[in-house]
């Protein structure tokens, strides 16, 4: 009797502490009160919303909940009801007719539900398609300059929120190899003595030491998982170019194809001189900036046959017979619509550049072409992977504002983006700027963009735009190992949509309404149970659900 009391109060002390440990920091809102924005959540050195994943029990689900209306990761908790129908509960796997999906729509008969607001998803756990590596975010120097600015406690608040368990997990970290546009001055590793192919005088900047390595290491130490880096040059030293210049036109000359081999190999060296172990490198970023010169910024051209002839003759080999052999590489690193140029052309100048590259890396801007593209290339090449490595708004010469605090708009163009390309066989998606000024910068090129954490140093504290909450959504809730499942529609109306398998067995469903309207949402799980809710206008639902 003594035994069970004593166990009886161990548990209501379990439960108590659990609730507590779980009560989360609400966003701490600023309306900007401009027509048409949503708002931001504040932060500073005393206060910073927080986000615990709850696991849901068996049979249950957890939803989270955020919006143009101001809703940031709102919970709520549901319980999988049974079909007690036994007609509905009949299996139906194959595709349906639109006639069918009519018939199979007014799923909620005697309540507002229509066919033009109801959407019925069939959940697949058994077809699954690519495992997922993750999400995160990119330490520029801008970034680390903006965040240098704040307090030390600011500071750990920015990163907690980024990388911590209540934050959003990010796992991975894109870094620039020596400067980008985000610097406050273009500069490259080795630059002196000039034609110094044995890479000589090669050493790290003051960026990496008091910027990038800080953040770099604050951010492995706040994170509860694995961090993946990914590194990428923008611009090697200018005597390596044929236009010896930092910008503009120009690739690299022949004789130093090597040197630009050395030239990583040495970078990976130096990181992991002082512990930071890279994942993977990607052959140069946006190789077309030095062919179509075009961007004011830190460039370098490849054409495709240049690309396979530097991997295979230079670059495969120096890495893979390197202490860092294991270090991943990842061709092209530029926009969707250049990926076949890409591919064909490195496939039609020599198939072992393939041996060499570990997957395509991809960035977000003006994708014209359909994300269909992707899917096209992963079947081409079924063993390499796919990853987003560069997105952010505001970046392209019809954007009317580089930084719009506030909107909506963008974060629902970053979901977008997401969803499209994961259900496009993309692995992981990362953002550009962790975090950047008011005007969207520095950047010495005048390319100023928009970022998800805005830093006012004046006040001692930075803003979470919609989307951070949009990165949220993914980063938080799809952990590295998920495997994303088909879901497969079975009404006339649509909604963008994904679910993945998490490593411990829950199903976990992103929607997103891009609509004027609620919508009514049915996901069918197996045969014979269902969730039923509303996904209101202009909003993201993650839902993990516990099947078992
Ligand atoms: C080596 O690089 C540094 C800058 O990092 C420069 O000041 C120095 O002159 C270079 N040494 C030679 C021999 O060029
Ligand atoms: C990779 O490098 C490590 C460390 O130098 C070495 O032990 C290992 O055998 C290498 N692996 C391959 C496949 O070459
Ligand atoms: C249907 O009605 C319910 C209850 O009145 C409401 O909560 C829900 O938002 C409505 N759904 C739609 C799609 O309008």
């Amino acid at each position: 009797m003594a035994v069970r009391m004593v166990s009886l109060i161990g548990i209501a002390l379990l439960t108590l502490s659990l609730t507590i440990a779980e009560e989360d920091l609400p966003c701490r809102t600023r309306d900007l009160e401009i027509e048409g924005r949503s708002i931001v959540c504040v932060c500073d050195a005393n206060y910073c919303d927080t986000i615990t994943r709850e696991e849901p029990s068996s049979g249950n689900y957890v939803v989270y909940t955020s919006s143009d209306s101001g809703k940031r990761f709102e919970k709520s908790f549901g319980e999988i009801q049974n079909v007690v129908n036994y007609a509905e509960s009949l299996d139906i796997d194959r595709e349906q007719t639109p006639k069918e999906m009519l018939e199979e729509s007014d799923f909620d008969e005697g309540t507002n539900s229509t066919i033009w607001n109801s959407v019925r998803l069939r959940l697949f756990t058994n077809t699954r398609y690519q495992t997922i590596e993750g999400f995160g975010g990119s330490v520029t120097d801008a970034a680390g300059i903006n965040w240098r600015k704040l307090s030390d406690a600011t500071q750990t608040q920015l990163i907690n929120t980024y990388f911590g368990p209540k934050g959003l997990e990010y796992n991975f970290i894109r870094v620039p190899i020596a400067g980008a546009d985000f610097s406050t001055h273009p500069y490259t590793y080795n630059e002196m003595p000039w034609n110094d192919g044995a890479l000589s005088n090669f050493s790290l900047s003051e960026e990496d030491l008091f910027l990038k390595l800080p953040m770099i290491k604050r951010s492995l130490h706040a994170a509860k998982h694995e961090v993946k880096i990914i590194a990428s040059t923008w611009s090697p030293p200018i005597w390596m170019k044929t236009n010896e210049r930092i910008t503009g036109f120009g690739q690299v000359k022949r004789e130093f194809y090597q040197a630009y081999a050395d030239y990583h190999l040495r970078f990976l060296e130096e990181y992991a001189k002082v512990n930071v172990k890279i994942w993977a490198i990607t052959t140069t970023n946006e190789p077309i900036n030095g062919i179509v010169p075009i961007a004011p910024f830190n460039s370098l051209g490849w054409m495709p046959s240049q690309l396979a002839r530097w991997i295979v003759d230079n670059l495969g080999p120096t890495i893979r017979n390197s202490p860092f052999n294991d270090t991943l590489i990842l061709a092209v690193d530029d926009q969707r619509y250049l990926l076949h140029f890409y591919v064909i052309g490195m496939e039609r100048e020599d198939p072992k550049a393939f041996d060499y590259i570990d997957g395509i890396a991809i960035h977000y801007y003006g994708n014209f072409a359909p994300a269909q593209l992707l899917t096209d290339i992963q079947n081409r090449h079924p063993k390499k992977i796919l990853l987003s490595t560069e997105a952010c708004e505001g970046a392209m010469p019809w954007d009317a504002m580089r930084v719009e605090i506030g909107a909506w708009r963008r974060a629902r163009n970053y979901i977008t983006s997401i969803l499209q390309d994961l259900n496009n066989f993309v692995v992981g998606w990362i953002d550009w700027n962790l975090c950047l000024s008011e005007t969207g910068g520095p950047n010495w090129a005048n390319n100023f963009v928009d970022a998800p954490i805005l830093v006012f140093p004046e006040k001692d504290e930075f803003i979470k735009n919609p989307m951070f909450y949009a990165m949220g959504h993914f980063s938080k809730f799809v952990p590295r190992g998920s495997i994303r499942i088909l879901a497969s529609r079975r009404s006339i109306m649509t909604i963008e949509n994904i679910a993945f398998l998490t490593p411990a067995g829950n199903i976990v469903v992103i929607l997103h309404n891009r609509n004027n309207r609620d919508m009514n949402i049915r996901l069918d799980i197996g045969t014979t149970r269902f969730i039923q809710l509303v996904l209101e206008a202009h909003s993201i639902k993650t839902i993990e659900i516990n099947q078992n």
